[in-house]
């Protein structure tokens, strides 16, 4: 299978994707300019950020500032953002919506997303993103954190039907009926802490593989996502890693390690993405780790 840092997956609208980007969660203003310039140079095209994030302005910056050091083009560059969920609804959405472009320097983005499904509020917000992207200010919309029921649900009244699920994948946690419903429908999906946020990376039998293939863990992971059409969103704030994690195309796993990671699912179905809902807390972040503490 031939692929390399230019790789693409073709959405249900058309648009392509790139299979590699970088996260910049828990990345303040200052650090994820940093990375979001480095990611550039390091030939990163896909940016994934959130109003959620708090870094906005900083992944506005950075881009701006890697796109002219690198001679790029903002059409070279695949950025996502999401809505936050104390944005979510049909008004509030649009509203804010464009002050995130403002923050993001820029008049488009290439996919938004509903960041998590708030109970009551996501048929409402689809709307708003079905008419965002009517007006050609998203190029794709999708949505994230949606479990089988909740698209199910969505699906039920949508319009268009979402290009993308981004939502929790890695090794030890794969979600196979998810994925399965969003093959079916044609939702791509998109991996969201696929290192598990670091902690995979010291899982034993990932660590003979990155023997056996002279990587590191997280660069076998990262070419298990490549070689089964996952999207992931690695996230560093060093320019070691993000150029670590992008060297991932000069070996191939064999289909046989490809199931071996496979086997390591632990089943652990995430309940919490049924029973989602937005509780007023104005700290995004915290409210979404305690939802994960559950
Ligand atoms: N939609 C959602 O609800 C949602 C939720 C969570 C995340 N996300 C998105 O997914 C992105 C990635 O997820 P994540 O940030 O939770 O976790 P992740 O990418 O699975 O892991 C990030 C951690 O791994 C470390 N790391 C990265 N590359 C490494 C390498 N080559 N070797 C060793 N360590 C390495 C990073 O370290 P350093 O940072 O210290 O370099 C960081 O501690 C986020 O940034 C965000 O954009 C979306």
């Amino acid at each position: 299978m031939k692929l390399d840092l230019n790789s693409t997956v073709t959405l249900n609208n058309g648009i392509k994707m790139p299979l590699l980007g970088m996260g910049v969660w828990k990345s303040a203003n200052k650090t994820a300019s940093q990375s979001v310039r480095w990611a550039l140079k390091h030939g990163y095209k896909l940016i994934d950020t959130a109003k959620q994030y708090g870094n906005e302005r900083g992944v506005g910056e950075g881009l701006t500032k890697g796109l002219s050091e690198n001679g790029l083009k903002r059409e070279d560059i695949f950025l996502t953002t999401k809505i936050f969920n104390g944005d979510e609804g049909y008004e509030s959405t649009l509203d804010a919506f464009d002050n995130q472009l403002k923050n993001l320097q820029t008049d488009y983005v290439d996919l938004l997303l509903i960041h998590w499904p708030v109970s009551g509020k996501y048929n409402e917000t689809w709307k708003a993103l079905e008419k965002i992207y009517n007006e050609g200010k998203a190029k794709a919309i999708g949505v994230s954190n949606f479990n089988v029921e909740r698209l199910t649900d969505l699906l039920s009244e949508a319009t268009i039907t979402p290009a993308v699920n981004q939502m929790e994948f890695h090794p030890l946690e794969q979600e196979t009926d998810i994925k399965n419903f969003c093959d079916q429908n044609d939702i791509q999906l998109e991996a969201w802490s696929p290192l598990g946020g670091g902690e995979v990376l010291n899982n034993p039998q990932i660590t003979n593989l990155a023997e056996k293939y002279n990587k590191s863990t997280a660069q076998i992971i990262l070419r298990w996502d490549m070689q089964r059409k996952i999207i992931a969103i690695p996230k560093s704030t060093h320019e070691k890693y993000i150029q670590q994690n992008t060297d991932i195309y000069d070996f191939e796993l064999s289909n046989e390690d490809v199931q071996l990671i496979n086997n390591l699912d632990l089943e652990k179905r995430s309940l919490w993405y049924g029973n989602f809902a937005w509780n007023g807390n104005p700290d995004g972040i915290k409210d979404t780790i305690d939802e994960w503490d559950d």
